[in-house]
């Protein structure tokens, strides 16, 4: 099967991105990854020296089908090259197409990547593809051995059942690995053990399961050390070693995450009761971010977060962009020291994009105020660092109990709100009048016996004429010790996104947006306050973001 090349990337700002989006915006670079089709990353890996990224690609539309594994490499998670897709649909054991999955580094440094393959009777199968040529530094070419299937959906549902993970070794001898399913209504992570890698046998039970969850789609297992940032290989052992276990809910079109313990003896995960499991879990991510995967660098000792910001648009708005989902910035995520949750913070390297600087220091914002971010920087294109602190909590709104839900409350209780303590953030991709902006913010409320934050990144307000898109006010809670009466926010603005990362990584927020006054050279950023007790920008760094050699 002959395929063209990838021709779509351009030079932008920061990952992989694409270009054709000009006609909702007139924009022409974006920071992310493009995708037709989706823009599901799979099987990510670090290997001799550079990063792979697959992912599931339309080459005919930007639409969903013909899926293939597409593949892009970079030595720096920041500058990437277009390569022929690595597997597509060509054998019986996947003629109907070639999902998600994961890869492995296998003893002896081989790679080989577990996939889902669908046959002629729209079976979900488990295969595996191998490099052709280990001295090719890029790994072009993938094989598809004859052995495969590894794993016919025998006593599952045929058609919920997908998404190999990573496997992982054990010191019994046997290599594991998940699948996603369900039956009825329960989420399931079925285990499969193998002692050669090739004959896998399904456990008696899950590794885990929920009821009431629908399909686990993309699970990813892995474990985090109980301190520090460094990641662990998924095949580490040690003494402390805390769990985590990510699904994505094909129903919500959410993920969550638990952390927890892994009893191997058993084959058992078992969240920490600090966990909710089910829908209402923690997310790696607030907002527009599916089918997540991580995997390990060993060459930097890190576990890097790899997520899809998916779209929501209609089938003719995806084909009129060009695109229907772009990658989100590679995080590295480690085990916050309270034990109950991840912290997430964008790769070091893509620090390397950073140039003109505009710097805020000790700036009072009483209610109401505003002060745009220096002029001299790129505000459709930067980087953003910002400590606020406040005097006191004193004028904190009261909390109710009954407001469990981040994005309704977040609906209701808006930028423009007045609040105590807080709203108080950014207005990123500004118009100069403020018609349109994406306000990403906080809000602090009083119960009983603490403080609740409520972080929100808000596309109500971000785009005047695009109509029909789908605009929510996304929000999470960020579980922060207030003692010392400041708030921390990290913004990557790129045109028509927003990630955003809040007390340090640990709630974090993607916006799609699509303003069509605030582009380019009439985009602005403000920081504003709209509670009624004074806080400070301690200090504020905003970066131009150049851009990284896309397909040179
Ligand atoms: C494998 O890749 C190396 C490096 O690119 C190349 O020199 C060699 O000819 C390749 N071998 C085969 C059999 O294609
Ligand atoms: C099997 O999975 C399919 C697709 O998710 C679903 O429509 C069907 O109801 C499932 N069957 C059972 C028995 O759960
Ligand atoms: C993973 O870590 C273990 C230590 O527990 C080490 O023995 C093993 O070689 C590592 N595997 C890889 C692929 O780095
Ligand atoms: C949660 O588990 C810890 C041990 O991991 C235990 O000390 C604590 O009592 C448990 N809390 C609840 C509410 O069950
Ligand atoms: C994208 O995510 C939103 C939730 O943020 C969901 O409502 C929507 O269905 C998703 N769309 C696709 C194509 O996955
Ligand atoms: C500040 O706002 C809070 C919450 O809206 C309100 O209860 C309080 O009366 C306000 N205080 C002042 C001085 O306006």
């Amino acid at each position: 099967m002959a395929l063209k090349p990838l021709t779509w990337f351009i030079q932008s700002f920061n990952l992989l991105l694409l270009l054709q989006s000009n006609k909702l915006t007139g924009l022409d670079s974006i920071f992310n990854l493009p995708s037709t089709g989706s823009m599901v990353q799979t099987g990510p890996m670090y290997y001799n020296g550079i990063y792979h990224l697959f992912y599931q690609y339309n080459p005919k539309g930007a639409v969903w089908g013909n899926i293939v594994w597409a593949h892009s490499v970079s030595r720096d998670m920041v500058n990437w090259q277009a390569l022929e897709p690595a597997i597509y649909p060509s054998k019986p054991f996947d003629i109907k197409g070639c999902w998600s999955g994961s890869a492995t580094i296998m003893p002896g440094n081989k790679p080989i990547i577990l996939y889902t393959g669908i046959d002629s009777k729209e079976r979900q199968l488990q295969n595996y593809a191998v490099p052709k040529n280990l001295s090719d530094p890029y790994l072009r070419e993938w094989i598809k051995p004859d052995n495969n299937p590894l794993v016919f959906p025998n006593g599952v549902n045929a058609s919920a059942f997908r998404d190999p993970t990573t496997a992982w070794w054990e010191d019994d001898g046997h290599w594991r690995m998940l699948v996603g399913s369900r039956r009825k209504h329960r989420g399931i992570a079925y285990l499969y053990r193998s002692r050669d890698f090739m004959k896998w046998t399904k456990a008696k039970h899950p590794i885990h399961s929920k009821e009431k969850t629908g399909m686990w789609e993309c699970p990813d297992f892995f474990p985090v050390s109980p301190s520090g940032k460094n990641g662990l290989n998924t095949s580490y052992s040690g003494p402390n070693m805390k769990y985590v276990l990510k699904v994505s809910l094909d129903e919500t079109r959410h993920e969550y995450y638990t952390v927890g313990s892994y009893f191997n003896d058993k084959d058992r995960y078992v969240p920490d009761n600090t966990s909710v499991d089910g829908w209402a879990g923690l997310r790696y991510d607030y907002g527009n971010f599916y089918a997540s995967k991580t995997f390990f660098d060993a060459s930097r000792n890190r576990r890097i977060l790899w997520g899809w910001a998916n779209e929501s648009d209609s089938k003719e708005d995806d084909i009129r962009k060009g695109w229907a989902g772009i990658q989100t910035i590679p995080r590295s995520l480690w085990l916050d020291p309270n034990g109950k949750q991840l912290l997430q913070w964008p790769i070091q390297e893509l620090e390397t994009l950073r140039g003109k600087n505009a710097e805020i220091s000790n700036k009072v914002l009483k209610s109401g105020e505003n002060v745009e971010v220096g002029t001299g920087i790129t505000a459709a294109q930067a980087d953003v660092e910002v400590t606020f602190s406040f005097p006191s909590l004193d004028k904190a709104e009261p909390f109710d109990p009954s407001w469990v839900d981040a994005e309704k409350l977040c609906g209701q209780k808006g930028s423009t709100v007045k609040g105590g303590v807080g709203p108080f953030g950014l207005l990123t991709l500004a118009s100069e009048k403020l018609e349109e902006y994406t306000p990403v913010f906080f809000r602090i409320f009083k119960a009983p016996n603490k403080h609740v934050v409520l972080m929100c990144s808000d596309a109500t307000r971000s785009s005047l004429k695009a109509t029909g898109l789908y605009k929510p006010s996304f929000a999470g809670f960020v579980d922060v010790d207030l003692a010392d009466k400041k708030l921390s926010l990290r913004s990557l603005i790129d045109h028509s996104v927003v990630e955003s990362f809040g007390a340090g990584g640990k709630t974090c927020i993607t916006s799609r947006v699509y303003p069509t006054l605030a582009i380019f050279n009439n985009a602005h950023l403000f920081a504003f306050n709209n509670g009624n007790e004074t806080v400070t920008i301690d200090k504020l760094s905003a970066w131009s973001m150049n851009k990284p050699q896309m397909n040179a």
